[in-house]
């Protein structure tokens, strides 16, 4: 597949037929991701490559209460988990609320599901210090996650990148053996897609980059 379609058609696959992705693609898929920037190259990623099915159901079992709060903020409007607002819910009208199955069904589901972890110990947070959430340290490990999805929807399979049980990190490093200074950036389920997403949705470009200033002009052509 030609590279810019990659890129237009790499969409969040959830839904899987069931067929296996092999060791031998997988491999082949990492070997290319592989060539992502890290940070000062230091490529502090480790990825496990889960195909245990009562783990993978345990992940998502344990992942249902962020689902069910994830759930309830969409649902009343709020951006689920934002590090600025509070919400406004409280726990009894979360409690009420159902978990969208999409949220975990595709933890247990998937044909292999990647626990991409970054050594803490390896990471140049040069926002650390700042008054607000880190986030270049997400940069050294990303890259190497949208690669391999990339890959993986270039090979006719398909996978999401996926945050939902980073909220109860502690459980599911403990139960995937994850040492202490190790963060976990991300869970990748991948499974061969129901169907193929061709379009996306996106912003155009004029409607979020602009010129010189962050009030500037909309780029455009
Ligand atoms: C940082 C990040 C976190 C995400 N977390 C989740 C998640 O926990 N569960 C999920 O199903 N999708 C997750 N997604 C996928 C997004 O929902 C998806 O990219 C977006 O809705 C666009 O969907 P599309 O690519 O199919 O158009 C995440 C994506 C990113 C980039």
């Amino acid at each position: 597949m030609e590279l810019y379609e990659t890129m237009r058609s790499t969409f969040s696959a959830r839904q899987y037929t069931g067929e296996d992705m092999s060791d031998e693609l997988l491999y082949q898929i990492l070997e290319n991701a592989r060539f992502a920037p890290s940070g000062g190259n230091r490529q502090a990623g480790k990825i496990i490559v889960v195909r245990d099915k009562p783990l993978q159901a345990a992940i998502a079992d344990l992942s249902l209460e962020t689902a069910r709060r994830y759930t309830a903020q969409s649902m009343a409007g709020e951006t689920p988990y934002s590090p600025i607002h509070e919400t406004a819910l409280t726990a009894e009208q979360i409690a009420a609320v159902e978990p969208l199955p999409q949220l975990t069904d595709h933890l247990r589901n998937a044909s292999v599901l990647l626990a991409v972890c970054l050594d803490l110990g390896s990471i140049a947070a040069l926002d650390k210090d700042l008054d607000r959430i880190s986030l270049a340290s997400g940069g050294s490990i990303y890259p190497l996650v949208w690669n391999i999805l990339m890959a993986a929807r270039a090979e006719g399979f398909g996978g999401t990148m996926t945050t939902i049980s980073l909220a109860v990190e502690p459980a599911v490093k403990e139960l995937l053996n994850v040492p202490e200074d190790w963060a976990l950036a991300t869970l990748v389920p991948i499974g061969k897609p129901v169907k193929q997403l061709t379009r996306l949705k996106r912003k155009a470009v004029e409607e979020f980059v602009v010129r010189d200033r962050f009030d500037g002009a909309p780029f455009a052509q």
